[in-house]
């Protein structure tokens, strides 16, 4: 009896240590959860507030134009990307990122004041439209009625005309998430202004993410079937060193053909493979490497200055696939320079790509940091449909109807 009641002493004995062993193996975990769960919290909380802290936007006064009105410059940073704009033209005036040692420089050519943007206009970092390019002699005609549009670059209209998108002031409305921020400008286009039928409203918004991308989208609708096409034309120079051409940058286009020009320099309406030319950019290649070839389409443009078929724009239907919101972006170009290690990529939800390597710029233009302008300085990548294709039957035109939305995108994207 004796032994049993021992016996059963012990056995309790045993099963509380086993119990106290237990709990307090339970509570080593819990609090090393515990502890490790509160790590991870406050990390999380120190990221999350560095992230915001990355991100920012502000704005400050400009200047005045000569019509007395108001213009202001916002800043927009995040990730290691700063991106400053102009309600005047929704001009992009600079871009600071980082070179392989992490130094910050300004990759697009412009001016530093409000003056120069009004008057030496060559589309420094402008939107272009309401139908960027070319069109010739302004002669254009939707649903069988024919619209005279005004004629800037005479007999012709290039850019939307004398007073496009590129020269009027936007309205801006700025917002800022977690990891981005953005500007969106509006414009309303009065029905006739510079011949195109329809009020249009068109937003733009430039954004600028935790990923060192600018992304842009266009959207606008219409109250009367028109045409439009609208890009952005930064002239980009990665070196972002005084007086550096871009000839030593190497330019990646991801297209098998382009539209050759006739002498006038309008799209023939025939398609030339790249193959065996100088306009093979399907593997990256020094811009300068070909440029002063003896090919006849160099010797039209003085350069490069041709619509590059990235997609297949004869195979979309008109308001096709790529006109919806969600279209899928492909990667067009691609541009780096070596020295500063700086690479940009060129994502797009259009078909095709003007490649001007900026024959026109000449030394009488002296830009920002005192920079006299030689040709060559920078390179446009303007993403948008066929030039000249609303009065070309050979080429598909896009018609934006009342009801329907016309949407593009194209990013920029930083790497190093
Ligand atoms: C065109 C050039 C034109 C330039 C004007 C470019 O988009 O392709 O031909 O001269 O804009 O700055």
């Amino acid at each position: 009896m004796m032994t049993k009641t021992i016996s059963a002493t012990l056995k309790r004995a045993n099963q509380d240590r086993i119990m106290e062993v237990f709990i307090m193996k339970i509570r080593n975990v819990l609090s090393i959860k515990l502890i490790t769960l509160r790590f991870l919290l406050l990390s999380l909380f120190v990221f999350c507030n560095q992230a915001k802290a990355n991100v920012s936007i502000h704005s400050e006064d400009y200047g005045v134009l000569s019509n007395g009105d108001k213009v202001d410059l916002y800043t927009l940073k995040a990730g290691n990307i700063t991106v400053k704009v102009i309600n005047y033209g929704g001009i992009i005036t600079e871009i600071l990122v980082p070179d392989k040692q992490g130094k910050l420089g300004d990759v697009v050519l412009g001016f530093d004041n409000l003056a120069d943007y009004e008057t030496k206009n060559r589309y420094f970092g402008a939107i272009v439209g309401r139908f960027a390019n070319r069109i010739r002699q302004g002669n254009i005609s939707i649903s069988g009625e024919k619209h005279q549009l005004s004629l800037n670059r005479p007999p012709h209209q290039i850019h939307g005309g004398h007073k496009g998108f590129d020269k009027v002031l936007w309205n801006a409305q700025v917002k800022k998430s977690d990891d981005s921020v953005s500007l969106t400008l509006s414009y309303l286009s009065a029905d006739g202004e510079e011949g195109y039928p329809g009020n249009l409203l068109v937003n733009v918004r430039y954004t600028v993410n935790q990923q060192n991308e600018l992304v842009i989208d266009y959207k606008a609708n219409t109250d009367k079937e028109t045409v439009i096409n609208l890009t952005q034309h930064s002239y980009f120079n990665l070196a972002a060193r005084r007086n550096t051409n871009v000839l030593q940058h190497n330019l990646a286009v991801y297209a098998d053909s382009i539209l050759p020009l006739a002498k006038d320099k309008f799209p023939t309406g025939a398609v030339m493979p790249v193959t065996f030319t100088p306009f093979d950019f399907r593997k990256p290649k020094n811009i300068g490497k070909d440029i002063k070839n003896e090919h006849e389409q160099l010797k039209i443009a003085n350069g490069y200055d041709h619509y590059w078929l990235t997609g297949n724009p004869f195979d979309k239907k008109i308001n096709g696939d790529h006109r919806s919101e969600n279209a899928e972006l492909n990667l067009v170009a691609m541009l780096s320079e070596h020295k500063s290690g700086r690479i940009m990529q060129v994502w797009s939800s259009e078909e095709g790509l003007q490649v001007y390597s900026a024959n026109y710029l000449n030394k009488s233009i002296v830009g920002k940091y005192q920079q006299a302008y030689s040709p060559q300085y920078g390179i446009c990548l303007e993403t948008g449909q066929l030039p000249n294709s609303p009065a070309d039957n050979k080429f598909p035109t896009y018609v934006l109807t009342p009801g329907n939305k016309y949407t593009s995108k194209t990013v920029y994207k930083f790497l190093n």
